[in-house]
């Protein structure tokens, strides 16, 4: 059986489950974050010790306005409401992404990650304004700054994801195969399950199916 550290999922869907279900793309989001709850329930459940979670890309600042502020304030409701339950979890939050936000949810952002800084028994990874070919090329600009030689290992110590391990598995929602400029650098050896369901109807009995499935996978990377 597969050991399983790291899973990393592009949460897809919502816009498309709000307008079905409910009219509106953000009530799509709002039922979103309650998938993102059963899903660190069955994280923890299955003893997996790093969750990276893709909420807003660097491209998602193309939306309109009224959906990125209303993406934002959930967080930040989100956050305040929670930090404290996650925090007595055990749970370590870590943005990755710049943090180029309104100095109110900057200041959120970081003292969530401050409180929660010790905990040991899962680290969630929130992309926020996060893409990966900024990631990689901030990455090389480090390696040309500090004149070093480019290879795999000085390399992965500029990327925000340097002191964990890859994702062993990658799931995207949505009924969408596409990456989407998610930690491209870092999935290079990950097993992928594209799912046909939208993230707000996906759930813990749809995950563990995943994490079986990946376990039995034979991972041969690159040998045979
Ligand atoms: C992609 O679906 C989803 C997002 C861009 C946002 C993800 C946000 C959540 C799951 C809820 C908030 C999470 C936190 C942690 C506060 P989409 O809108 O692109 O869906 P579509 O493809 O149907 O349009």
């Amino acid at each position: 059986m597969n050991p399983l550290k790291h899973v990393a999922i592009i949460m897809d869907g919502n816009g498309r489950w709000g307008l079905k279900n409910k009219n509106s793309r953000n009530a799509g989001h709002k039922e979103g974050l309650k998938t993102v709850e059963k899903i660190i329930k069955e994280t923890i459940k299955n003893k997996i010790k790093f969750l990276t979670l893709y909420a807003f890309s660097t491209e998602n600042w193309k939306r309109p306005k009224k959906e990125i502020n209303f993406l934002f304030n959930l967080l930040e409701n989100f956050l305040k409401e929670k930090i404290e339950d996650l925090n007595n979890k055990k749970i370590k939050l870590k943005i990755i992404g710049k943090k180029n936000f309104s100095s109110r949810l900057t200041s959120l952002l970081n003292s969530s990650e401050r409180i929660t800084s010790k905990n040991k028994r899962l680290q969630i990874n929130l992309a926020l304004n996060y893409g990966a070919k900024t990631e990689l090329i901030n990455a090389f600009k480090e390696l040309k700054r500090n004149k070093e030689i480019i290879n795999e290992k000085n390399l992965k110590k500029y990327l925000q994801t340097k002191d964990i391990p890859d994702p062993d598995l990658l799931i995207r929602t949505g009924n969408t195969k596409r990456l989407s400029n998610f930690l491209l650098w870092q999935i290079a050896y990950s097993e992928i399950f594209f799912e046909k369901k939208l993230w707000p109807d996906f759930n813990e009995r749809d995950y563990y199916k995943v994490i079986k499935k990946y376990k039995n996978i034979k991972r041969n990377f690159g040998n045979i």
